[in-house]
């Protein structure tokens, strides 16, 4: 059988789920030592780590092609999909906010308001939810600037520690939810694999329940 293959968000979800597989015991030197490869084994090779972008993490995932993934709540709301989320890993924290120049009063008048984000579906949900009727502009990163350039009334994005918001003259109107890193598996390889899925993830809830 081939390893149990895990699809990982490149970057900080990348790199705390590593620190995560050493807490329990797996030796990620591969990993650690990866160049720029993008399979890797981990721990005696029953387990291979696949390095991906959020939304792929999502597509591999769904497809069968890795049997988990770590991805981000913000990926998982935005794209959707068939999957089982069974753990909330307790790292990438952080929130999806509505945000607007400071001061001003974003619900004032009756216009339509325009919404840069690079979450267009979180953004429609979220107004959808409030009855309002809005222009939403898809931007693909520094959604800041949107409405500094004039471009949006507001924006509809991650929010971690405020500062990207504060020195860009903009501030939260709004929480809309709150984000962390979330433990994925594709339905298929529940069943088939339901023992070393099971298995591994304990050992994960357990050693994050030691850190809460
Ligand atoms: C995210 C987000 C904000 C920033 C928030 O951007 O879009 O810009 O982090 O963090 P803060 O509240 O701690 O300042 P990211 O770094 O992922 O880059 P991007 O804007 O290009 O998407």
């Amino acid at each position: 059988m081939r390893p149990l293959r895990i699809a990982l968000t490149k970057g900080r979800l990348e790199e705390k789920t590593v620190e995560l597989f050493e807490r329990i015991g797996y030796d990620c030197t591969k990993v650690r030592e990866k160049g720029r490869k993008l399979i890797l084994p981990v721990g005696s090779g029953e387990i291979e780590v696949v390095l991906a972008k959020a939304a792929d993490v999502l597509t591999y995932v769904e497809h069968g092609v890795c049997d988990m993934g770590v991805v981000g709540k913000d990926t998982i709301l935005e794209h959707g999909g068939h999957f089982f989320e069974v753990l909330d890993l307790g790292f990438g924290r952080c929130r999806f906010a509505l945000a607007a120049p400071s001061g001003c009063d974003f619900y004032a008048g009756y216009a339509a308001k325009t919404i840069a984000s690079k979450y267009p579906n979180v953004a429609r949900r979220f107004f959808e939810g409030k009855n309002m009727d809005i222009r939403v502009i898809r931007i693909e990163g520094s959604v800041e600037l949107a409405p500094l350039l004039g471009l949006s009334d507001g924006i509809v994005d991650i929010v971690e520690t405020g500062t990207t918001l504060k020195e860009n003259g903009l501030a939260v109107v709004e929480d809309i939810v709150p984000i962390s890193a979330r433990l994925i598996v594709n339905a298929a390889s529940m069943k088939l694999r339901k023992q070393e899925i099971e298995a591994l993830t304990e050992k994960m809830e357990a050693e994050i329940a030691k850190k809460a």
